[in-house]
């Protein structure tokens, strides 16, 4: 038990989900998970453990931004046991290249959060995936036929940047192809205490062409995600 979640210890899987949204893991833990129990409901910020394909697996709402998903992830890790975490969300385009449903696998995650940059004084820390998990995401999302991207994601405190595209500056030009706000402290939390993390995305909206998902195609999208991000959270 902890200020944020009445879980005992011993009610999650060592491998959990993490959408930010809590109606998103109710969605999970019911349409996905065989006999999926409900163990943390504090704040209405859902969390379900059951099985997928017969392996133990939970989902936890990580809440929106990279506070709440540390709050979250940090106790996870460090009160339940927590091994492997993969985040599974929406993200904002910043490349043409990449088009409205397609998949980013986050290898790293550049940010603009103190979270991240406070922690390391004179360094700039590159916040990365697990190697493992992302190969595994990699390979699976090819036998799907999924289209996906692999590349380096901005986790950003911002929703509503005041300069809109133009306020990500340079990081496009770097390579920088989607646009987030939780996989950054993910990766530094799962880093500092040596678990492996991952975060893929639906991208459902550019900010240089300002396309967006349709509400059909969002649910779809959602579901192939899902089932990437389980079949790879089950077989870590
Ligand atoms: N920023 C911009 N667009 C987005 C985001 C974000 O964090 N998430 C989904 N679309």
């Amino acid at each position: 038990m902890t200020p944020h979640n009445h879980a005992k210890e011993g009610d999650y899987a060592e491998a959990v989900l993490l959408p930010g949204d809590p109606l998103r893991a109710k969605w999970i833990a019911e349409t996905f998970f065989e006999n999926p129990k409900l163990v943390n409901s504090v704040r209405n910020c859902l969390g379900y453990t059951g099985t997928w394909k017969g392996k133990p697996v939970s989902v936890q709402a990580s809440g929106m931004g990279q506070p709440s998903l540390s709050i979250y992830v940090h106790e996870l890790i460090n009160v339940y046991g927590a091994k492997t975490l993969i985040r599974v969300g929406t993200c904002g385009g910043l490349n043409a290249k990449v088009k409205v449903r397609d998949v980013i696998l986050a290898q790293a995650a550049s940010t603009d959060s103190a979270i991240v940059k406070g922690r390391f004084g004179a360094f700039n820390f590159a916040p990365i995936a697990d190697f493992g998990l992302l190969r595994s995401a990699a390979d699976k999302a090819d036998a799907k036929g999924l289209k996906f991207h692999a590349g380096n994601m901005l986790s950003s405190d911002i929703f509503y940047h005041a300069d809109g595209f133009a306020g990500y500056d340079k990081l496009p030009d770097h390579g920088v192809i989607g646009v987030e706000m939780e996989a950054a402290a993910l990766y530094t939390l799962a880093a500092r205490f040596g678990v492996k993390a991952l975060t893929i995305c639906t991208m459902t909206d550019c900010l240089i062409t300002h396309e967006e998902i349709s509400a059909d195609a969002r649910q779809t999208s959602l579901k192939d995600m899902v089932e990437l991000a389980l079949d790879v959270a089950v077989e870590a």
